[in-house]
């Protein structure tokens, strides 16, 4: 079975958030697992600077007025077969993969992105130069939708898996991309691509797909309801007969701390010796007060809506009264920026705040910290809620999507059969929230309780295997049809 995985981010190449970690172990997995499975990933400047010079194995021009592109062909730093589409015009240029250097989306993304979804759906179809061709193509996120709908139209074509990461992000543009990304109108019809006067290229990919997958079981259903359908939930409705919620897994090669390289001090569930050595890490290198006994709570995110940041940073006041420190590594929002910031510098030693992407310390904080705050308002499966399970960390999170599927609160009944591994808030508010860090604060303070709960989510299995095989079986049953 051949398998090719369009992303637009790869770790460890390239990532703004969670679709990077999975692109980078999932694949990896179903090589694992016996399936032929190769990433394609536009080549951004840190993509090609990361890996050696690799050989063109494929020149696109003319394409429907698309710039001049090339394949080159090399392999993800662990292994995983991977092809690289090279087009200066479109990819080489500072900023990130979706946003310049200010923040604001690359006006040109309706074409970036289609060009991606163009060659995926050549290299699944008859028109491929190359001998390598995919049974199904798998897709992830708007930046691949247009994929099904280019599948829909060539001949020969694969079978096509259209994963949802976050139902939030739909890449919607004006309908006159239609034609000027080379798709016929056909598919521009509320049964089809069209979004309300727009063309969707997540719609797109959810229409004409043969299989839908999201990242959690919970956040499956949800996608179905008003409330967190953003608009996607009739659709989702109509083909929920082709759609599976699967937990996304952690990479234990990147997050272990028994063997992460960005930690001061090893540890594992048989001797957590080495956690205290990163707590006073963390508290030097952000300027909190080094105290091996205060609750301190670690936050690492983008800073966005989703996120429920300002719900916590509401609750500051009452936070640092249990006592508790507070450490925040995340960029985004501009307000939650320098309302943080304003915080850390109101209780100097009690908050440290850094803002940007810093991939070492997030690995610290995970470590460092006592508890993990994530009370997203939204969370279609999350990943640091996983790994600070994984770090003797246990997370504060809010229950929605797959911060339900992961997380298990703290109580009587949970903790005398095993499985507490954290506190879980129902309905999202100030208040709630501090309830629930002020029952969290308790559990620290009981160590009998607390190390219970470090060692339920140390022990705890989130490795992909089991995930990449129901991948696995979903590509097997879009090709029996
Ligand atoms: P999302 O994809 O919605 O941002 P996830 O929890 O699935 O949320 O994944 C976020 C990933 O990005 C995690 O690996 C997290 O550690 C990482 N991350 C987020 N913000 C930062 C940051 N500022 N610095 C380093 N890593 C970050
Ligand atoms: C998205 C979601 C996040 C998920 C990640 C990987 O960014 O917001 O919840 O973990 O994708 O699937």
């Amino acid at each position: 079975m051949r398998v090719l995985f369009a992303t637009s981010e790869a770790v460890p190449l390239i990532k703004t958030g969670g679709l990077a970690d999975v692109s980078g172990a999932l694949p990896a997995a179903l090589l694992k697992l016996g399936v032929d499975v190769r990433v394609l990933l536009p080549g951004y400047p840190q993509v090609l600077q990361a890996l050696p010079p690799m050989p063109i194995v494929a020149t696109f021009s003319g394409l429907f007025g698309f710039p001049a592109a090339r394949l080159l062909e090399g392999s993800l730093p662990g292994g995983v077969p991977l092809w690289v589409l090279d087009c200066p015009d479109l990819y080489q240029r500072g900023g990130g993969p979706y946003v310049d250097e200010r923040g604001q989306d690359w006006s040109d993304n309706p074409r970036r992105f289609g060009l991606l979804s163009k060659i995926a759906a050549v290299l699944g179809s008859d028109e491929s130069p190359m001998a390598w061709r995919p049974d199904v193509v798998h897709c992830n996120d708007w930046q691949t939708g247009l994929i099904p709908a280019f599948l829909r139209y060539a001949p020969g074509a694969a079978r096509s898996v259209m994963s949802i990461h976050n139902i939030a992000f739909q890449g919607v543009f004006p309908a006159h991309w239609t034609p000027e990304l080379g798709l016929p109108w056909d598919c521009y019809k509320a049964d089809g691509a069209e979004y309300y006067g727009n063309l969707s290229f997540l719609k797109a990919g959810l229409y004409f797909c043969d299989h839908i997958t999201t990242v959690s079981p919970t956040y499956a259903r949800e996608i179905q309801t008003d409330a967190l359908g953003f608009g996607m939930q009739g659709l989702l409705q109509y083909k929920s007969h082709a759609l599976t919620g699967i937990l996304n897994g952690i990479d234990y090669d990147e997050w272990n701390p028994a063997t992460d390289h960005h930690l001061s001090a090893h540890y594992d569930s048989q001797n957590l010796a080495g956690k205290a050595v990163n707590k006073a890490e963390l508290q030097r290198r952000m300027g909190l007060d080094i105290d091996p006994a205060v609750p301190v709570f670690g936050l690492v995110s983008r800073f966005t809506y989703q996120k429920g940041i300002e719900v916590i940073l509401e609750i500051v006041p009452q936070l640092l009264e249990m006592p508790a420190q507070l450490v925040m590594l995340g960029s985004g929002d501009p307000g939650i920026q320098s309302w943080a910031q304003e915080l850390a510098y109101r209780y100097p030693g009690k908050i440290g705040v850094q803002v940007g992407f810093d991939e070492g310390l997030s690995h610290l904080i995970e470590a460092g910290s006592d508890l993990f705050l994530m009370p997203s308002r939204f969370e279609p499966c999350g990943l640091n809620q996983m790994y600070s399970q994984c770090y003797g960390t246990p997370p504060v999170v809010h229950a929605t999507g797959g911060l339900v599927d992961s997380v298990v609160d703290c109580t009587e009944a949970t903790l005398a059969d095993g499985t507490a591994t954290g506190f879980v808030i129902h309905g999202l508010s100030g208040a709630t929230l501090s309830a629930t860090v002020q029952r969290a604060v308790e559990a620290y303070r009981d160590p009998a309780v607390w190390s219970a709960l470090q060692l339920n989510g140390m022990t705890r299995d989130f490795s992909w295997g089991q995930s990449a095989a129901v991948y696995r079986d979903i590509y097997q049953r879009v090709l029996d049809r």
